[in-house]
């Protein structure tokens, strides 16, 4: 038995921390805030200093609530955020660009011609989103000095000097061989990144090394990239099943199994995890735009925050004809837009703020039907039900629209940090290697199901006027 553990999830907007314990449950929480800064063109970028200073601040905050120690950790991450920094003093060397940033997009342009050869290598599509092209984007315009990384492999860094990166977040950044799970001499060719000194990939279970940056000394011993965390934690352990986690934006993830399964859908064929030497597969699909847009809509003072999405727009009964593709930092599968930006049509001098509040939801639910539809399609079978976790399932009006659309159930979590939890199962895991994955992921129980309320027809006479609003999109 590994006893408690400090599980922490380090997101975009903020970090989570948890302390867990197997028998008692949660011991403690904390939850610092990171601020990323908007700025125009499409740049999304955030202090890495602010990065580690939320890890130690949650992670403090939920040790002192917990009141016990806790002898191993696990860190969930962001996953394509990137930064370059000097390894022999952990010094940053530039700004962390955020996953959401897209100033890499020349770069994916002017690679434009070796884009199939570097999906079939790593699985991924070229769009700067993945880290690689930031990466580059960081060498040709910033700085050649110190290395270039992930943010995970720069918080570990800080936290116990080692220099690695886990075999999930790795293949986010289009530079891991997806067969092999092993960096691509090739793909890094392709970005001109061949010297680069690159973090060891590790499995996810591992003794990386001791922190004594919360206090008293903690083996971190595990390592995974948040959507997979989540998927972890929501015991999708098998192909066929999926999860969407609705954070800064919306992923949905589907298992596909032992061998990557590259999809013709549009999806992300990627890495789910790499325990005890062997990999799991998932395909992916990402709403770069959901709490995000949410919080759009507040700094527009529609409304004061994601609390008032159900009470606003519980106020109409409808979206009042108001279409909203909130593709406010572009497309992204099965489009692969992400110079595009949103769109809203069908304003009227009667449109109300409910009208606004609906219509985002069905926007980012419409979005996320697409990705389950892919998903079926590259599956051959259509999904049972979406199993769903993040702060935006807390909105009914959200999760009723989803099922809705989907005319599948949607299973709430009763977990809403289901990625502090997966990162709290590869510590576990790291740390004692008798347990069985089984054993260390929490009891999966909905805290509600949605099911859908309206035909097939009404579903897709709404889908449908989303769907028009997408295509005025891609032909404009
Ligand atoms: O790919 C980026 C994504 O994993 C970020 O997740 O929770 O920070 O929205 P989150």
């Amino acid at each position: 038995m590994t006893g408690a553990v400090l599980a922490v999830d380090q997101g975009t907007s903020g970090t989570k921390a948890l302390v867990v314990c197997p028998e008692r449950g949660v011991l403690g929480t904390g939850f610092a805030p990171v601020r990323p800064r908007h700025l125009s063109g499409g740049l999304v970028e955030v202090d890495p200093a602010e990065l580690y200073a939320s890890v130690l601040d949650a992670g403090r905050r939920a040790l002192a609530e917990a009141g016990e120690p806790v002898a191993a950790m696990g860190l969930a991450n962001q996953g394509e955020t990137v930064l370059a920094w000097d390894p022999a003093t952990g010094r940053p060397l530039t700004d962390a660009l955020v996953w959401q940033d897209r100033r890499a997009q020349r770069v994916c342009d002017e690679l434009a011609e070796h884009a199939e050869e570097l999906r079939r290598l790593t699985g991924l599509p070229l769009d700067p989103y993945f880290a690689a092209p930031k990466m580059a984007w960081i060498r040709r315009h910033l700085t050649r000095d110190g290395v270039v990384t992930t943010s995970d492999a720069w918080l570990v860094h800080r936290l116990t000097g080692a220099f690695v990166t886990d075999a999930a977040t790795a293949g986010r950044t289009q530079l891991l061989d997806l067969d092999r799970a092993t960096w691509s001499p090739r793909a890094l060719e392709v970005y001109g990144l061949s010297g680069e000194r690159l973090p060891e990939v590790v499995d996810n279970a591992a003794h990386i090394g001791t922190t004594t940056a919360f206090g008293p000394a903690i083996a971190l011993t595990g390592l995974i990239v948040d959507q997979q965390a989540a998927l972890l934690a929501q015991r999708v352990t098998g192909p066929g099943g999926a999860k969407c986690t609705y954070g800064t934006g919306a992923f949905l993830l589907a298992h596909t199994g032992d061998t990557p399964r590259r999809g013709a859908s549009g999806l992300v064929s990627c890495v789910a995890w790499r325990l005890a030497g062997r990999t799991a597969h998932c395909l992916d699909g990402q709403v770069y735009t959901a709490a995000s847009a949410v919080r759009w809509l507040t700094d527009l003072g529609v409304i004061t925050g994601a609390a008032d999405l159900d009470p606003v727009g519980g106020a109409v009964p409808d979206t009042g004809g108001v279409t909203f593709v909130p593709a406010l930092a572009g497309l992204a599968a099965p489009w692969w837009r992400g110079d595009l930006r949103g769109s809203l049509t069908g304003l009227g001098l009667d449109t109300a703020p409910g009208h606004l509040v609906r219509a985002l939801c069905e926007g980012i639910a419409a979005q996320v039907v697409e990705l389950a539809d892919a998903a079926a399609a590259d599956l051959g079978s259509p999904l049972d039900s979406l199993r769903v976790d993040g702060g935006l399932t807390r909105s009914a009006l959200l999760m009723q629209t989803q099922a809705d659309l989907l005319q599948r159930p949607v299973e709430v979590s009763a977990l809403p940090e289901a990625t502090a939890l997966g990162a709290a199962a590869v510590a576990r895991l790291g740390a004692d290697d008798r347990l069985t994955v089984e054993d260390a992921l929490p009891e999966w129980k909905p805290a509600a199901v949605h099911e859908p309320r309206v035909s097939a027809a009404e579903a897709a006479e709404r889908l449908g006027a989303f769907r028009t609003a997408v295509t005025a999109l891609l032909a404009s």
